[in-house]
Order: structure tokens, then C-alpha cells, then sequence
């Protein structure tokens, strides 16, 4: 297996008034294409940081970030967006769906800002695998956490991403849903190879990926 995404020597230092804090202090890993792979480690040790860079949402301070080969981390704000839209699936612990969309926009706004057309057959197969088709008309209001996150999972596999990014996506749910999402999540990576990379502080959750990073201090520490 190639390496799809990676990440060299990152650096992130917040400033925060006088105070630098210096998020990751020097990260570097390689997610290959196909692989499930778990980060785990204690809250404020960097791990939502770094996942926003690879996100490119954020840029690092310094060190290199590469999708496919191609190298992004220190792209403008535009050009990064414009490689989050195309490449990138994002799923937060907080859903994140637009209130005043019902659920069949939610999930295809993602596609429609990608600049992809339209694929109903997609569409239909991703809406029958998460199991929200009686609920495409429902706002996220209108909709237990489950199905937000269900939602949201759709919405972040719309536009086919490269890299299925998740930042404790089981967070905000009891254990059945839990276990739904974390199923949903091992068949996507099993049956349509996708490179899922996932932070969760779930054991469970941990347990499903190939491999299992832990991040100490802003830093990658040996399992
Ligand atoms: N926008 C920001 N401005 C300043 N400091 C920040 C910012 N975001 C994160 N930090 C700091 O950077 C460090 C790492 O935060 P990060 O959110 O990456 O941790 P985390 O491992 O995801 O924690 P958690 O498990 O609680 O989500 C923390 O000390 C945090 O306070
Ligand atoms: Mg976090």
C-alpha cells in the first residue's frame, strides 16, 4: 500500500496573547490508501490539532503535509479549501449539519460545493447503507444524534473523499448508536477501501481500526 496521506515534522504553536502554546511539537506519520487508523491520547495532547491540519483547515506553523503526493499544508486559506472540498471528508463529534437544510441537503450541499454533478445512484446507495431514507426530509432538529451522525456521514462521503477524516464521531452518542457508527465506519473502510483516519477516546472504537496512534504532549509516542 502507497501512502495517501502524511504528514512531516508538523509543528502547531497557538499564540494566545503573550503565551505561545505549542500544540504538536513535531509530528510526522503516513496514512496508507485502504487503511482504518485509530489516534487516541489525552485531552489537549494536539489531537484534534492535527487533524485539522491534515483536514487543511489549519495550517501548521511549520513541517510538510501531502495528500496523493501533492503537498498542501501551507496553501492559502483558498487553495486549501478548495482541496478539503474536493479530497477531503470530514466527520466532528458535534455533527456539524446546517440547521435550516433538511437531511437530503445536508448531505448534498457537500457535493454541490465539491463542483461534482449530481449522482442519484450514489446517493441511493449511501442513503441505504446508513439507513436514513425515511428521514431525508427531517431537519437536524427533527432527528435523534444517531441519525445526525448518519447524516453527517453521508454528507462527508458524498463527493468520494480520498481521506475520511473523524474526530471522535462516536462522542456525542449512547452505546448502540455508538456501535452503529463504528460498524458503518468498518464497512466503509472493509467493503469500499476507504482511508478512514479516526480520534476517539472509545477502546471499542480503537479496536476496529488496522493500527492505533497515541499522541502524548503534541507528540506521537510509541504504542
Ligand atoms: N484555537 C486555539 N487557540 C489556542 N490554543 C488552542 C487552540 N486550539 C487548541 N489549543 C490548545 O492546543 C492544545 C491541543 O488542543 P487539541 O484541541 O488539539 O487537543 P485534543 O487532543 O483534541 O483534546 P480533546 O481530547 O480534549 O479534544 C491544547 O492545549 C489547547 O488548549
Ligand atoms: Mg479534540
Amino acid at each position: 500500500m502507497s501512502a495517501l496521506a502524511r504528514a512531516e515534522n508538523v509543528t502547531k504553536v497557538y499564540p494566545v496573547g503573550q503565551v505561545k502554546v505549542p500544540a504538536l511539537r513535531g509530528v510526522s506519520l503516513e496514512v496508507a490508501a485502504g487503511e482504518f487508523v485509530a489516534l487516541v491520547g489525552a485531552s489537549g495532547s494536539g489531537k484534534s490539532t492535527l487533524l485539522h491540519i491534515l483536514a487543511a483547515l489549519t495550517q501548521p506553523t511549520s513541517g510538510r503535509v501531502f495528500l496523493g503526493g501533492a503537498e498542501y499544508g501551507m496553501l492559502s486559506d483558498g487553495a486549501r479549501t478548495t482541496i478539503r472540498r474536493r479530497d477531503i471528508g470530514i466527520i466532528f463529534q458535534r455533527f456539524n449539519l446546517l440547521p435550516t437544510l433538511d437531511a437530503l441537503g445536508n448531505i448534498e450541499i457537500a457535493r454541490e460545493i465539491s463542483g461534482e454533478p449530481p449522482d442519484p445512484v450514489y446517493l441511493q446507495r449511501l442513503v441505504d447503507l446508513l439507513g436514513i431514507g425515511a428521514r431525508l426530509e427531517h431537519r437536524p432538529s427533527q432527528l435523534s444524534g444517531g441519525e445526525q451522525q448518519r447524516v453527517a456521514i453521508a454528507r462527508a462521503l458524498i463527493h468520494h473523499p480520498k481521506l475520511l477524516l473523524a474526530d471522535e464521531p462516536t462522542g456525542n452518542l449512547d452505546s448502540k448508536n455508538s456501535q452503529a457508527v463504528l460498524d458503518l465506519l468498518e464497512r466503509l473502510n472493509r467493503d469500499f477501501g476507504q482511508t478512514i483516519f479516526m480520534i476517539t477516546h472509545n477502546i471499542e472504537a480503537a479496536g476496529i481500526a488496522h493500527r492505533v496512534l497515541h499522541m502524548r504532549d503534541g507528540l506521537l509516542a510509541d504504542a
